[in-house]
């Protein structure tokens, strides 16, 4: 599979380091609050599992599902919820963790959604940023990296369904999508 890869942007080493950092900023800040992670299917799951892990809380997580790209590399702007939360998340201190933020249509749509909610606060962390992108105003709280406009997969970000087990983020080479 790394032969796909044209280049590695963050190692293992680095991208666990990263979310240890965000780990311990999401520590100070949730000090007696009633925190719930909501990882969004299936992209934020490597992230979701290394954070929560990185944590010192106590804590609940609960999953969403959204429309994604299907086998494109844009956006194609629908957005659809395919698996809705479990549990009720009104009063409560919600911060949704993504994979990537690219255009933020995902996350403009999903920021809507759940403060009809009426969580006590909403924010978001996202392993990775790809802020050249956007069509709608988002800024993360908690982010991983920012990239450039370059397509990535690994740590749970996908070329037609495969890659998401990488356990590093890098590019994949223009031939793999040239092909289909
Ligand atoms: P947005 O709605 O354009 O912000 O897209 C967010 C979603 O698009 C992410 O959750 C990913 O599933 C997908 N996506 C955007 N850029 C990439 C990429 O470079 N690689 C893999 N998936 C991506
Ligand atoms: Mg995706």
């Amino acid at each position: 599979m790394n032969q796909d890869i044209k280049e590695v942007l963050f190692s293992k080493e680095m991208i666990d380091q990263r979310v240890q950092e965000i780990g311990s900023k999401i520590t100070k800040d949730y000090q007696m609050k009633d925190l719930v992670l909501v990882g969004i299917l299936k992209g934020g799951v490597p992230f979701l599992a290394d954070l929560i892990r990185a944590i010192d809380l106590p804590l609940e997580y609960d999953l969403m599902a959204v429309s994604s790209y299907g086998a494109s590399t844009k956006s194609s702007g629908t957005v659809k919820i395919m698996k809705d939360l479990d549990m009720g998340i009104e009063g409560r201190d919600v911060i949704i963790v993504e994979d990537i933020i690219d255009t933020g249509l995902t996350l403009h749509y999903l920021l809507q959604n759940i403060r009809s909610r009426r969580p006590t606060s909403l924010k978001v962390a996202t392993m990775l940023d790809k802020p050249s992108q956007r069509k709608m105003q988002i800024q993360p709280e908690y982010n991983g990296f920012e990239i450039p406009d370059v397509f990535v997969v690994g740590y749970g970000l996908d070329y037609a369904g495969k890659y998401r087990n990488l356990p590093f983020i890098g590019i994949l080479k223009e031939e793999i999508y040239q092909k289909k």
